[in-house]
C-alpha cells in the first residue's frame, strides 16, 4: 500500500504546482507565510517541514531561520522532491535540504528540531501512520517546540464541502471525516496549548500545539 500511494504521488508530482496554482487563491504564498509566523522560528533555529512535496513551504521558513539555521524539507515521493530540489535550487537557497523519508520514521536525532511544521497533508496520513508521525514528530523537537498543521477549512458552501468530503475519502480513506470531528482532541493529547486559527479569506485554518 505504501509503494502504490508512494507511486501515486511520484505521478501526482508531474503536474501538482500546475494544479495548485489553478485552484489556489494564495499566489503570493501569503497563507504559507502566515502558517510560517505561527512556529515562532527565529535565526540559527532548525526546522522540518514534513510532507514537504514540491517544497512550497521552506522557502517561507528559510527566510525565517536565516543563513545561520536550517529547514529540511522530507517527503516520500522522490517525483515531489525532484521538483522542491528545482525550486530551491532556482531560488538559491542555502540553508534548505531535502531528505527522501517517511513522516512515522523521522530519520533523524532527537531533539534537535524547533518547529515542525506539515501543509495539506496531514489529512493524508491515515489513523496509524498519523499517531507515528506524531510520536515521531515530538521525539525529533527540543520540548517547548511547535508543531503547526495547515489544512483546508470545512467549507461553508455545500457544493464545495461535499467536493472536499470526496477529497478526503480518496486521500484520507473512510476514518478521515471522523478526524476531522476529532482533531482538535488529538492534538490536545500529544500537545500543549493547541490553537486553531482560521486564516483570512476562511477557506484555511492552522492547528498548532506545544511539545511537552
Ligand atoms: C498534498 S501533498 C502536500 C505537499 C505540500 N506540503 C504542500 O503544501 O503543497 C502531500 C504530500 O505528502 C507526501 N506524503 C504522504 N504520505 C507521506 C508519508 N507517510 N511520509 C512522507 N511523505 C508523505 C506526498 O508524497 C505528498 O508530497
Amino acid at each position: 500500500m505504501g509503494s502504490l500511494r508512494r507511486s501515486y504521488y511520484n505521478l501526482f508530482s508531474k503536474f501538482y504546482d500546475r494544479i495548485i496554482e489553478l485552484h489556489s487563491h494564495d499566489p503570493q504564498g501569503r497563507l504559507r507565510r502566515a502558517l510560517a509566523a505561527r512556529t515562532g522560528l527565529k535565526a540559527g533555529d532548525k526546522s522540518l517541514d514534513i510532507c514537504t512535496g514540491t517544497g512550497a513551504v521552506p522557502p517561507v521558513l528559510a527566510e525565517k531561520v536565516g543563513d545561520d539555521g536550517l529547514v529540511i524539507g522530507l517527503d516520500f515521493s522522490r517525483g515531489m522532491l525532484q521538483k522542491a530540489a528545482e525550486k530551491i535550487s532556482t531560488n538559491g537557497l542555502k540553508n534548505v535540504a531535502l531528505v527522501q523519508g517517511e513522516a512515522q520514521h523521522l530519520p533523524f536525532k532527537a531533539g534537535i528540531f524547533s518547529a515542525v511544521t506539515c501543509s495539506h497533508a496531514f489529512y493524508e496520513l491515515k489513523g496509524e501512520i498519523r499517531e507515528e508521525a506524531l510520536t515521531e514528530i515530538k521525539r525529533v523537537c527540543r520540548s517547548g517546540s511547535k508543531f503547526c498543521m495547515m489544512e483546508h477549512e470545512v467549507p461553508k458552501k455545500r457544493s464545495i464541502r461535499f467536493l472536499f468530503y470526496i477529497r478526503m475519502l480518496v486521500a484520507g480513506g473512510l476514518r478521515s471525516r471522523t478526524f476531522l470531528r476529532q482533531e482538535i482532541d488529538l492534538f490536545r493529547r500529544h500537545f500543549s496549548e493547541v490553537k486553531k486559527d482560521i486564516l483570512p479569506g476562511g477557506n484555511t485554518k492552522v492547528i498548532c500545539g506545544i511539545i511537552k
